[in-house]
């Protein structure tokens, strides 16, 4: 799948999130996450970043390799004020924003 890490935070363009087919860029409160559950590996997104917060994740820079790990925890895990992780959810439209961070990113520090 593909992976948007730190450049996004708190930029949150959205440019990616019309250029992905399957909706599966989904909305935090910093920061927007891609669901590798649902991600079809179409690589649309990643040239419509301005600030090139997304590779693919094996391409990913080694300083940003945690957010590998972090786009799939935003999914995996229940997010806070919640008591089921999202899980596959059907697209970013279904949910909506989200409004919430994964803790890398709420109390990331630029
Ligand atoms: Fe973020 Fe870039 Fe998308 S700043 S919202 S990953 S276009
Ligand atoms: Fe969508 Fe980008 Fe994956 S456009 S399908 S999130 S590679």
């Amino acid at each position: 799948p593909y992976v948007i890490a730190a450049a996004c935070i708190d930029v949150m363009d959205r440019s990616c999130v019309e250029e992905c087919p399957v909706d599966c860029i989904y909305e935090g409160d910093r920061k927007l996450y891609i669901n590798p559950a649902e991600c079809i590996d179409c690589g649309a997104c990643e040239p419509a970043c301005p600030v090139q917060a997304i590779s693919q994740d094996r391409r990913v820079p080694e300083d940003q390799a945690a957010f590998v790990a972090d786009n799939a925890r935003f999914f995996s895990h229940p997010l806070p004020g919640r008591e089921q992780p999202l899980g596959a959810a059907g697209g970013a439209g279904v949910t909506g924003t989200v409004g919430v961070d994964t803790d890398l990113v709420a109390y990331w520090v630029a």
